[in-house]
């Protein structure tokens, strides 16, 4: 006879009728005994919820070593499901056998007491076991999922554009080195090193963002999206950075900057939704254990539009606020995170939308307005993390971006390919970037990045 295949938890646990013949897989999670029965909560990571097992003396020929299993080991059972007598669940699992797969002893560190995110963090390689982070990587596979569908529903083209660029699109020189050369014995050129000897015969990087790859399929395919890793060599550790992160990166064509508000805005509560509709319990986990005015916020977040205010209006309320900020407010000044925050938490307290910032803090490909001060920006601030999008309109002028390239002591000769977006049919387009941990941070109350993401990768930090 064929083996039965493995009916996931979650499905065994949803079962609209009892199950005579019914095979499962997964983790003990705790064992208990009582005189004829062990009661084995199991998990396999399909949903929250443990399936209770009962293990008969009478029934196991192994009973003996099913006595001995402890937390954390792996085994496979076969039995019934029928209805449970005790409370709290509707079905439990009547064993006729239990495979025992793989043991695990008392060094095991998530044995059953609660444990905090730092201790955790230390053992990201079995943290995704725990009660709270399974929570989180089911929501983050789906909205992952919801990524897709949101954009493709709207006719947008997935782009996988490159992670090796030779480009520093934000300008900001964060950026990780890829190199083939032997760092013991570079090749020079005079007393530099000579990269036209390196693997691709220029300096290259890891890409800080898809965007300039993503405008060339844009003024093609018209509307594209990329989503992929992302890497910022900041020399920063803070709650809301990581080193690699994901982002997902719309790129419009025939497109202004109110269009790319109106798009942010439309996503980040559609995932919000999402995560509602489809991760119910990993959504009510963390409103209980993580942040207890998670859900009503998110809720009152999908009620209302996004305020929006320009630059220059946000500088002026902070400088109004009478608060004392750590950084200094001033006009042609960064917004520094404890000034995003005070914006949407405290004054508006919703999700904000800052446009219109001083051309001299933002990258080069920005369209510059009319006023020749400020450029087409767009930050999207939440409550809790700051900034979550950042966008713009480009400039689609040839001769304002080459200007813009000088004025960043760019060569406009190392962006010819760019360019000749400009050169040949050139239309108005937008697009933004959605940080991916950051909106995870926002969807699950989650107050540190490394902790929405499998492996976080952070200064001074990068062992699993
Ligand atoms: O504002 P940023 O730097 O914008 C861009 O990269 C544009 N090229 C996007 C575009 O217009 N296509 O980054 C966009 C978002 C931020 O708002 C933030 O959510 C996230 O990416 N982000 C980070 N997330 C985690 N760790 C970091 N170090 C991040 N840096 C940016
Ligand atoms: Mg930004």
């Amino acid at each position: 006879m064929r083996e039965l295949p493995p009916t996931p938890i979650k499905d065994a646990l949803r079962s609209p009728v009892p199950i005579e013949a019914i095979r499962v897989q997964g983790w003990v999670r705790t064992r208990r005994d009582s005189k004829d029965f062990s009661f084995i909560e199991l998990n396999d990571g399909s949903s929250l919820r443990n399936l209770q097992v009962i293990a008969k003396n009478d029934a196991l020929d192994n009973y003996a070593e099913i006595q001995r299993l402890s937390t954390g080991s792996s085994i496979v059972v076969s039995g019934a499901l029928v209805p449970s007598q005790g409370k709290g669940q509707k079905w439990e699992l009547l064993a006729q056998n239990i495979e025992i797969v793989g043991g695990a002893d008392d060094t095991y560190p998530l044995q059953k007491k609660g444990h905090t995110p730092e201790f955790l963090r230390e053992i990201a390689h079995l943290r995704p076991r725990s009660n709270l982070f399974g929570c989180v990587f089911r929501v983050r596979s789906r909205l992952a999922f919801a990524v897709h569908q949101f954009f493709q529903d709207r006719g947008f083209i997935y782009v996988h554009t490159p992670i090796i660029t030779a480009s520093d699109c934000e300008g900001a020189g964060e950026l990780f080195r890829v190199s083939t050369i032997d760092i013991n014995n570079p090749p020079r050129k005079n007393s530099d090193i000579d990269y036209a000897q390196d693997f691709f015969a220029r300096q290259t990087y890891l890409t800080v963002s898809g965007q300039l790859e993503a405008e060339a399929f844009a003024c093609a395919l018209t509307n594209v999206y990329t989503f992929g890793p992302t890497f910022r060599a900041e020399n920063s550790n803070t709650s809301r950075q990581d080193s690699e992160f994901w982002m997902i990166e719309p790129e419009m064509a025939f497109c202004d900057l109110a269009g790319n508000m109106d798009l942010a805005e439309e996503f980040v509560k559609y995932l919000i939704a999402d995560a509602k509709k489809h991760c119910p319990e990993e959504m009510e986990l963390f409103g209980k254990f993580v942040d207890q005015e998670l859900l009503s916020r998110l809720d009152f977040v999908l009620e209302r539009p996004f305020q929006r205010i320009t630059y220059n209006n946000a500088i002026e309320l902070l400088r109004k606020s009478g608060e004392k900020f750590e950084f200094p407010i001033d006009y042609g000044l960064n917004l520094q995170s404890e000034h995003e925050r005070w914006l949407t938490e405290k004054h508006f307290k919703c999700p904000l939308t800052v446009f219109n910032f001083p051309k001299e803090i933002k990258p080069f490909y920005m369209r510059s307005n009319d006023d020749a001060k400020t450029v087409a920006a767009m930050d999207l601030l939440v409550p809790g993390i700051g900034e979550i999008v950042g966008g713009s309109q480009r400039e689609e002028r040839l001769e304002m971006l080459e200007a813009n390239m000088h004025q960043h002591n760019m060569d406009p000769a190392d962006y010819k390919w760019y360019l000749d977006l400009r050169r040949y049919g050139t239309v108005p387009h937008s697009g933004f970037g959605l940080g991916f941990e950051r909106m995870l941070m926002f969807v699950t109350g989650v107050s540190n990045i490394r902790d929405v993401i499998p492996f976080a990768r952070t200064p001074g930090s990068a062992e699993f």
